[in-house]
């Protein structure tokens, strides 16, 4: 009945509020649309500007149809859409702004559900963000990979060749000509990056959280079975409402628990660490730095994938997909997590094949026994920083060097390729005033490229420590999310070209051989501090003033947790 719904708030009645709100909506929708017709939203995050989510209209066109199918009325609701590779200074300044806008937007209209559409980077985390502070039924039509594209016969990983063939370049492996030559085959297809970037990671683990219909994330983009699943995802998230099942419902902490061994078994992107914690953040769940590492810890690495291995997206497509990597771990998982179906997620692996054994490898014959990202601690930081193993040079895991120290982005783009700079494979670059209240926005540079000089003699992986993020389709021995940042004091501020920094990743540690006493009478660097961005107005002073540090998943202060749905006051 229309008076169970939330929208018969706005709708139900004979007063002249609810005359309006009908009148307006009417436009060809029918008679009995507001006589117990659940409305629900498609938050839609398509954008010619955020190229990964262009094809996102058709798919909304596809969850709109089972909508109306299952007897609900769809609602298409443009949103925050946030194209990784063209925002600046960083897609990851708007995350929570995208957050905040669609919140907001949930909250404040007549809608009794909604269906999540993203792809890129952020968008689908800033969509679990809000829905998870709304407590509205929600589900996620991930966008779904690009199709492999190619150059010179061989496959091309969006992100991860961009790294690879650019170093060529410095390196002199590779010509100008043939590297812009291969800038038109990069991107094959509609769809986001192909690699296990940040797009693939965040729509498998929305799937491995219970948000998505299972088996449907990890669809190409272009594969009409992606419309299939958008269509059944209209129809289900009818019957959501129905059953009361809400965010807070499915996103419990075995969900997150199950989601970390995800993250571990695709060799995922650094990203969904601060992604998670922030979407916890959201629902209360109490979720730390230290889960990723404990929980992470003995989960083989299953996925044959770029930047960590060889294919691509579509090939896990094809090899089974995600469900049938999860199958092979499904003793490490949490069966109390349930889905969107209702139905606990571990009830859908037990039929799930592995088709190619190359791609997805069986859990005996794993590319890394133990895949799970790393906690650091030390003086050098305190509240912690992150390594992906599985990314980095072995023989840089436990690794003592000197410092290379760059205060900013210009400033590290203006010498590292100076012939005159004093660094051997030995040193370690760092780069701080990179954080999410220094940049602002915590950008992926962390993957800092290798001076030239070293490329020439082969060089080609050193131990980086930085503030900043990385980019998930990016490799290397890399140090990064450390924690406090240099902006806000933390002791990364107090590095000196020369000072001995020590990583020991199987101890956990990052140090600074600088005794206590010296590192007290230390200043942090001016030259940092001086590139620090000063704001006045508008979205970027709201961030620097209230947002968090990475350890908990620099989100905006005010922003933890959630307001339900309720609105307190009618708008006439
Ligand atoms: Fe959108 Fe890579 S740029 S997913």
């Amino acid at each position: 009945m229309v008076q169970d719904l939330r929208s018969a708030q706005w709708y139900g009645g004979d007063d002249r509020n609810a005359y309006i709100h009908r009148a307006w909506m009417r436009r060809g929708l029918p008679a009995d649309a507001f006589s117990g017709r659940p409305h629900i939203a498609i938050a839609n995050t398509a954008s010619d500007l955020t190229p990964c989510n262009a094809h996102l209209n058709e798919v909304a066109a596809a969850v709109r149809d089972g909508i109306f199918e299952a007897g609900g009325i769809p609602l298409n609701l443009p949103v925050v859409s946030l194209g990784e590779t063209q925002v600046r200074p960083t897609a990851m300044l708007w995350r929570n702004m995208a957050a905040m806008a669609t919140e907001e937007m949930l909250r404040a209209n007549p809608i009794d559900a909604v269906v999540l559409l993203g792809g890129c980077d952020k968008t689908i985390p800033s969509l679990l963000m809000a829905a998870a502070s709304v407590d509205l039924p929600a589900i996620v039509v991930p966008g779904g990979p690009m199709l492999t594209g190619t150059f010179r016969g061989a496959p091309l990983g969006c992100g991860t060749d961009v790294w690879r063939l650019s170093e060529e370049v410095r390196g002199g492996q590779l010509s100008q000509d043939d590297f812009n030559r291969s800038e038109s085959s990069m991107i094959r297809s509609r769809g986001h990056c192909n690699t296990m970037g940040t797009a693939s990671t965040m729509g498998l683990l929305a799937e491995a959280l219970g948000t998505v219909i299972p088996g449907l994330a990890g669809t190409p983009a272009p594969d009409s079975r992606l419309l299939e699943g958008a269509h059944a995802t209209g129809k289900l998230v009818v019957d959501l409402i129905e059953a009361d099942r809400r965010p807070s419902t499915i996103l419990t902490r075995a969900a997150f628990h199950n989601a970390i061994v995800t993250l571990a078994a695709i060799g995922g992107s650094t990203n969904a660490v601060v992604h998670l914690l922030a979407i916890a953040g959201r629902l209360g769940v109490n979720l730390t730095l230290e889960d990723f590492d404990v929980i992470g810890a003995g989960v083989p690495l299953l996925v044959n994938l770029q930047p960590a291995g060889t294919y691509l997206m579509d090939d896990l497509y094809r090899a089974g997909g995600l469900r049938a990597v999860l199958g092979q771990v499904i003793d490490l998982l949490d069966g109390a997590a349930i889905t969107v179906t209702g139905k606990p997620l571990v009830d859908y692996l037990h039929d799930a094949p592995i088709w190619d054994p190359d791609v997805i490898r069986l859990r005996s014959e794993p590319l890394i026994p133990d895949a799970g990202i790393a906690i650091l601690r030390g003086n050098l930081a305190p509240d912690g920083a992150i390594i992906k193993p599985a990314a980095a040079s072995p023989h840089l895991l436990q690794h003592r060097g000197k410092a290379v120290v760059f205060n900013t982005i210009e400033d590290l783009h203006a010498r590292i390729d100076d012939p005159d700079l004093d660094v051997d494979a030995d040193s370690v670059l760092v780069l701080r005033g990179c954080g999410p209240r220094g940049y602002p926005g915590m950008p992926e540079v962390a993957n800092m490229p290798l001076p030239r000089k070293l490329l020439e003699q082969g060089v080609r992986d050193m131990v980086r420590v930085c503030d900043g993020r990385m980019s998930g389709t990016a490799y290397g021995t890399v140090v990064l999310h450390v924690t406090p940042e240099a902006a806000v004091g933390g002791p990364l501020a107090l590095v000196q070209d020369g000072d001995f920094i020590v990583l020991d990743v199987a101890a956990r540690r990052l140090e600074l051989e600088v005794p206590d006493d010296v590192l007290k009478q230390r200043e942090p660097s001016t030259a940092m501090l001086d590139g620090l961005a000063n704001p006045t107005r508008g979205w970027e002073r709201l961030y620097v003033d209230h947002v968090q540090q990475a350890d908990t998943g620099a989100d905006l202060d005010f922003l933890v947790g959630g307001s339900g749905s309720a609105v307190s006051r009618e708008s006439h």
